[in-house]
């Protein structure tokens, strides 16, 4: 071949390579993001969801959630505080549920020094209204809203027993009229009910507290497993006094339960309602997008819709009913009563009250 022939011919390939595009890099997505160009894939899967509030709260969660998030599937248990946190136990070599949403932060205090929560340091704990009391400050829970003890009595009982007045102080409920007439959850199922006994203990001391138990326990008709029940049995006027969260008592004088709503004027007890991520969470991203959302003002604004009364952590959100929170609070140790939720507990049941047949 010439020379010069095959020169040109060189001349012309290296030109011909010139102009094909050299073939793109390999697409080295950054960490967890999409590709270059390409729009991030919409989080999809499934998140199991312990959920511990009214099942119809739970309900509404789930699909205000899969509206945010359309390609993940919310599955959830509605389950009471004891109940769930007996759960987490057994299931600790094995998790079922990606994260806890609801009941008392006693539990979740005696579930992080258990193991069985996973820390996580979310953005939007820069949303709470007070950070000092509603962030564990490793991480491993937090509030998602607030709520009273309230004593809820059955007006046509009252209207029945004319001179007798509803319970205005936690030693009412010792009185003789009282005898077999107050409903209450048994604390071993039910944070609504631990949250009563460790306030009892702290305001008596403990000796005269586990005296006083002794005495209250005397007076219930039955114990039930959840603790909004008695509100429910209350309003049917199976007995004439309940002991139950004040939003919930509201919730069914709101659905025309004939309750008149007392709060023990020498204090109550409250409740700062706890979320955390389950230790070994299965879907831990979506846990995290749960966990990011319950912390949204506009997501705590939700409540109402589902006849959820509680008030909110975070700057920004309304509470629908501010007048519960306008009551005499003692200075609730959460540290404590979730420090020796098991022992107290145990105590309680072995030594006062069994949980045998609750009433479901
Ligand atoms: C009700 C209340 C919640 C509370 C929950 C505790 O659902 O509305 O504010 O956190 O009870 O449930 P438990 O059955 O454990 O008492």
């Amino acid at each position: 071949m010439r020379r010069i022939g095959l020169f040109s011919l060189l001349v012309i390939v290296v030109l011909l390579l010139a102009a094909c595009p050299a073939p793109p890099p390999p697409a080295t997505a950054p960490e967890g993001g999409a590709a270059a160009g390409e729009a991030a894939a919409a989080p999809s899967g499934e998140l199991n969801l312990l959920c511990t509030p009214q099942v119809q709260w739970c309900e509404g969660m789930k699909a205000e959630f899969e509206k945010r998030y359309p390609d993940i599937t919310v599955n959830f248990v509605r389950m009471s505080s004891g109940e769930s946190l007996t759960r987490l136990r057994n299931e600790r070599d094995n998790p079922q549920f990606d994260i806890w949403w609801g009941g008392p932060i006693d539990s979740f205090i005696a579930a992080k020094q258990e193991g069985l929560l996973e820390a996580y340091d979310s953005p939007n704990h820069a949303n709470l209204a007070d950070p000092e009391k509603y962030l564990d400050p490793d991480k491993y829970w937090v509030g998602i809203y607030v709520g009273t003890l309230g004593f809820a009595t059955n007006k046509n009982w009252l209207a029945e027993n004319p001179g007798v007045e509803p319970p205005r102080s936690w030693d009412d409920l010792l009185k003789p009229e009282f005898q077999g007439q107050i409903m209450v959850a048994h604390p071993s199922s039910s944070g609504t009910s631990y949250t009563a006994l460790c306030t009892i203990l702290q305001i008596k001391g403990e000796e005269e507290g586990w005296e006083f138990l002794k005495q209250y326990a005397g007076q219930v008709l039955q114990f039930t497993k959840s603790g909004a029940a008695p509100a429910k049995f209350v309003g049917q006027g199976e007995a004439a006094v309940g002991i139950v969260f004040s939003h919930d008592i509201v919730a069914e004088i709101e659905n025309g339960a004939p309750l008149e709503l007392t709060f023990p004027e020498e204090g109550t007890g409250y409740e700062i309602g706890g979320m955390g991520i389950v230790a070994g969470a299965k879907n831990l991203e979506n846990a995290k997008l749960w966990y990011d959302w319950a912390l949204e003002p506009a997501t705590q604004e939700l409540g109402p819709k589902y006849q959820a009364y509680q008030a909110p952590t975070v700057k920004g959100a309304q509470a629908a009913r501010p007048e519960l929170l306008q009551v005499t609070l003692i200075d609730y140790d959460f540290q404590w009563c979730g420090e020796n939720k098991k022992a107290f507990v145990d105590k309680f049941t072995n030594e006062i009250a069994g949980a045998e047949n609750l009433r479901k």
